[in-house]
Order: structure tokens, then C-alpha cells, then sequence
């Protein structure tokens, strides 16, 4: 039978701010794709049994003495090569092509004319949009190139080899600005690389399920909750592999939105027939909180006391040994196990609730492979319902960093009434999968209103709407107002303690998503 990984496309990363971008492209076309560090050996390449492989971009001058080179040797390898921009001067140059600077950096969309038929330019337009940004190109290419396409200031912008062994293109297909870059993928997997396309969600749950079976054998395995999408899908998953082994364990801290403990419970306890341990440590966590309104301190508070009630928990299901997490593909990456290319890796949030390695447990980790957008299809492939799996994201330390200031079991409760009807409105209008994360913060001041006759002394909730690719930086969300004053509305009018809202304008950087 053939594996998922029977077929593989390794890219080479030569930092570029888009490599894990070229790995999702090829993986949404049906091949799995994976970063690979630029000075690999031929021989650990060829371990891989590669398909094909792509060059990647990079920062670099080809020219420049530390500039990240390949070993020259994988162009013997008998497989089909792209290279992307840098990784196309990098290819010319090691086939005796010379790269010189650009008259000037190129940097934006350029028109691409397709200059010769060919597998790799099959299906585009003649003329297309394409995104650029470099400052050197492709000058000179020997007589065993062929150029393919151009763009008014670069005359080789996709070229190949005649020996059909490497392929180059100038620009970046990987982008969204190269509105027909997927066409170009399509052609390199499957008109050059000869892929069958292995690599599909249904697979991945039928491979990963074996896999956990083999690791695990008939031990227990344990599972922490949170009701995020990542732990989520870790949950559905192993128990598809294993049944009754599994045991979850979801902490309510108090600080959880509202209706959240019911979702957690109905869906895993009562659809999936999980065994699931609800710890009911909200009082705990609120007593320790008490008066505390450093952020960074109630985080390592929350923190903490995650990791003493997870332990409790864990001690009362006997003899198991394993822990799931749901460690996906990019902070495989980023935590150096694989390849973190040069780019600027900021880590995507500072995750409270990390379990530490003295509790003793195997780690099962079944997403390692997973971009989050993977994830989620496989959460829809399992039946989760997609008030889970397109679940905006919320922080670990929960209402805790929403309520500023102080928190109270009072406060808690108007922030989650407000934020319930925040989230409603926001799916009555269409505008919950438009938006990256939304949600109400409290505000720790008291401001003067009219109800009725009476002045009132009340608090003051502020709305977040963001809209963001990775979350290291964000847009304010250009919510319509009518669908704002709704909000507004029904949160003064239902929300008793509350006389005032008001909408956060404010992007990232400077301002982060949440207020603490
Ligand atoms: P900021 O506020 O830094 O948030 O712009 C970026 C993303 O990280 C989430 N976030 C957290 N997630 N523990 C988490 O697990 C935290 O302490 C934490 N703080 C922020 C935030 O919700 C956003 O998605």
C-alpha cells in the first residue's frame, strides 16, 4: 500500500519569510511538503525519496561570501528542482548562469507574459499578475536554458533547463498576490514531479490512527481539553484510534467564556461517548487571582495552578502512561526540532498550561505534521462541529486577561454576558469566518449614564474585532456600524452593570490583540 510519505516534496529553506507558505501551497495540492535545512546532504535528501524538491527564497545575494548555499550534488539526483527566486539564482548559478543586481530592487506586482509553451506555464493566461521581490535576477543564462516567461524589466522571470531537471522562476507563486501561482504548483507536482496527490485529510486520519495504535499498544493515554480547535481535533482523533484508552481532562478555571464548559461537555462527553473528567476549579483559581492585576502575573498564576489541578486529575485515571498534545507543524519548526529558517520567528503566543516533562509521560503528538488549516479539515473529516473547528482563538489564561484589573466572579459574569452577545451578533451578520478573533474586554473604570431618570455609575466594555493571517499582526476589524450599535444595544439594555461600549481601532503593532 502506499503511504502518504511515499511521496514527499522537501524545500529547502533559504529563509525565506514564505517558505512555510510554499509547504502549505503544495500540501493543499495534494502532496506532503516539508521544510528541510538548506545544507542537507544529497544523502539524507535522498532518504527522504524525494519527488521532486523546491528552492526556496532568501534574504541573501548569491554573490555575498555567507551567502546559504545547497550541496551541488542534489542536481544530480535525478528529480525535478524548483527554484524560487533566490532559489532560482542559486540553481542558475550552480548550472553556470551569471546573477547580477537588478538595476533596481524589484519589489510589488509586474505583468508575466509567457514567452514559450511549456509543462511548468501550461494553463496560465499569456499575460498574468505576478508578485515580486528581489533585488537580484537572472542576467545571463547559458544555452541550455530556455526562458518561459518575462515581465518588461526581467528577462528570464521563469525559466528551465533543457534537461527538464530544474525549473526557475523569478517571482512568487506561493503568494496571493501571484493570483494564479497554485496553477504553477499544479503543473510542477503533476505535469513535472509525476505526483499522484497522497496527501488528503482522509489519509492523514487513516495513517495517523494506525500510527497512534503502534505507539500506544493498549495503554492509557491522557488528554488535556481546552476547547480550542488543536486539542479538539487531538481528542477526535485518538479516540478514533483508540477507543476507551483515551481519558480527557478539561479544567474549568472560571475563567472560560460562557456556555463553554456545556459545549466541551456535550460534544466529547455525550456525541463521542469520551471518557472525560470535568475538574471544577474555578474557586481555586479565583482565590488565587484574588487582588492580583499584573497580566504577566496572572498569567504565571494561572499557569501554575493549570499544571497542580491537571496533575490531580491525571493521578486518578490508573496506569496511564502516554499524554497527548497538540503540537502542530509550525512550532515543530520553530522549537528547532526541524528547520527554522532565518526569517524572524516570533513565537506565536506565550502558552500558559504547558505540562512539564516530570510528570513523566510518553508524548503522543498526532498533528506535529499539521498546518492549522490542515488541522481543521481534519476536524470537519472527524464530525466535529464547526463551532469547534472554526473557532476563533482564545488565549490560555481565558477572561483572566480580559478582565482588567481585578478579577472578580461578579466581573467575570458581565464580561461573559457582554461577550456572549458580542459573538452572537457577530454570527447573525455573516461576520464570524470574515474575522480573525472578536471578543469584549472589561474595562476596570466606572463611567456616569442615564437610565431612565436615574444617573448610573457603571462599567465601561470595550469590543476587539481583528482580522489577521497569523496573528503576529492585525487589522482592526471594519465591522459595519449597524451591526456595532446592535451590539452596543443589546449590551447595555441585557448586561446589568454596564452602561457604556466601545469599539478598539487600534492595530498590531503597536497594540497587541488583547488588552493585557
Ligand atoms: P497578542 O495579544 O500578543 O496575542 O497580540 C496574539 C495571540 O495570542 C493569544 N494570546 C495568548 N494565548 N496564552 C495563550 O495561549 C496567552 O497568555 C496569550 N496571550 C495572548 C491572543 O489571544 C492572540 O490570539
Amino acid at each position: 500500500m502506499r503511504m502518504q510519505r511515499d511521496e514527499v516534496i522537501p524545500i529547502l529553506d533559504f529563509g525565506s519569510q514564505y517558505a512555510q507558505l510554499i509547504a502549505r501551497r503544495v500540501r493543499e495540492k495534494g502532496v506532503y511538503s516539508e521544510l528541510v535545512r538548506p545544507d542537507i546532504s544529497v544523502g539524507e535528501l535522498k532518504k527522504l525519496n524525494p519527488k521532486g524538491i523546491i528552492l526556496s527564497g532568501g534574504p541573501s545575494s548569491v554573490y555575498e561570501p555567507n551567502a546559504p548555499k545547497c550541496d551541488p550534488k542534489i542536481f544530480d539526483l535525478g528529480v525535478p528542482i524548483l527554484g524560487i527566486c533566490y532559489g532560482m539564482q542559486l540553481g542558475a548559478q550552480i548550472l553556470g548562469g551569471q546573477v547580477k543586481p537588478a538595476k533596481a530592487r524589484e519589489y510589488g506586482r509586474a505583468k508575466l507574459t509567457v514567452t514559450q509553451d511549456d509543462p511548468l506555464v501550461r494553463g496560465l493566461p499569456q499575460e498574468t499578475t505576478v508578485w515580486m521581490s528581489h533585488g537580484d535576477q537572472v542576467h545571463d543564462l547559458p544555452s541550455e536554458f530556455i526562458a518561459l516567461a518575462t515581465t518588461p524589466t526581467c528577462p528570464y522571470a521563469a525559466a528551465k533547463h533543457r534537461s527538464g531537471q530544474f525549473y526557475g522562476v523569478q517571482f512568487h507563486p506561493e503568494v496571493t498576490h501571484t493570483p494564479r501561482g497554485e496553477q504553477l504548483f499544479q503543473n510542477f507536482l503533476y505535469e513535472i514531479c509525476k505526483c499522484s496527490g497522497l496527501w488528503t485529510m482522509g489519509n492523514f486520519v487513516e495513517e495517523t490512527t494506525r500510527r497512534v495504535r503502534e505507539q500506544v499498544g493498549t495503554g492509557k493515554v491522557i488528554c488535556g481539553l481546552s476547547g480550542g480547535v488543536d486539542s479538539s481535533v487531538v481528542a477526535a482523533l485518538l479516540h478514533k484510534a483508540i477507543g476507551d484508552q483515551l481519558h480527557c481532562i478539561f479544567v474549568d478555571n472560571g475563567l472560560l467564556r460562557k456556555n463553554e464548559r456545556q459545549l466541551v461537555e456535550s460534544t466529547f462527553r455525550d456525541h463521542f461517548k469520551i471518557h472525560l473528567i470535568t475538574s471544577d476549579a474555578a474557586d481555586q483559581f479565583l482565590r488565587e487571582l484574588k487582588g492580583v492585576n499584573d497580566p504577566q502575573q496572572k498569567r504565571k498564576i494561572i499557569g501554575k495552578e493549570f499544571i497542580e489541578v491537571f496533575k490531580h486529575e491525571a493521578k486518578s485515571i490508573e496506569g496511564a502512561a502516554y499524554l497527548a498534545q497538540g503540537t502542530l507543524y509550525p512550532d515543530v519548526i520553530e522549537s528547532g526540532h526541524g528547520y527554522a529558517g532565518t526569517a524572524a520567528n516570533i513565537k506565536l503566543h506565550h502558552n500558559v498550561g504547558g505540562l512539564p516533562e516530570e510528570l513523566g509521560f510518553e508524548l503522543v503528538e498526532p498533528l506535529r505534521e499539521l498546518f492549522k488549516d490542515e488541522v481543521r479539515k481534519v476536524g470537519e473529516a472527524l464530525g466535529l462541529p464547526e463551532s469547534l473547528v472554526w473557532r476563533h482563538p482564545f488565549p490560555g489564561p481565558g477572561l483572566a486577561v480580559r478582565v482588567i484589573g481585578d478579577i472578580t466572579a461578579e466581573r467575570l459574569r458581565v464580561l461573559r454576558d457582554a461577550d456572549e452577545i458580542v459573538l452572537e451578533e457577530l454570527i447573525a451578520a455573516n461576520l464570524y469566518r470574515k474575522t480573525a478573533q472578536v471578543f469584549a474586554v472589561l474595562l476596570p473604570i466606572g463611567t456616569v449614564g442615564v437610565m431612565g431618570d436615574a444617573r448610573s455609575y457603571d462599567s465601561v466594555i470595550a469590543i476587539r474585532a481583528v482580522e489577521s493571517q497569523d496573528f503576529m499582526t492585525a487589522d482592526w476589524a471594519r465591522i459595519p456600524f449597524d451591526v456595532l450599535a446592535t451590539m452596543s444595544n443589546r449590551i447595555i439594555n441585557e448586561v446589568r452593570g454596564v452602561n457604556r461600549v466601545v469599539y478598539d481601532i487600534s492595530s498590531k503593532p503597536p497594540a497587541t490583540i488583547e488588552w493585557e
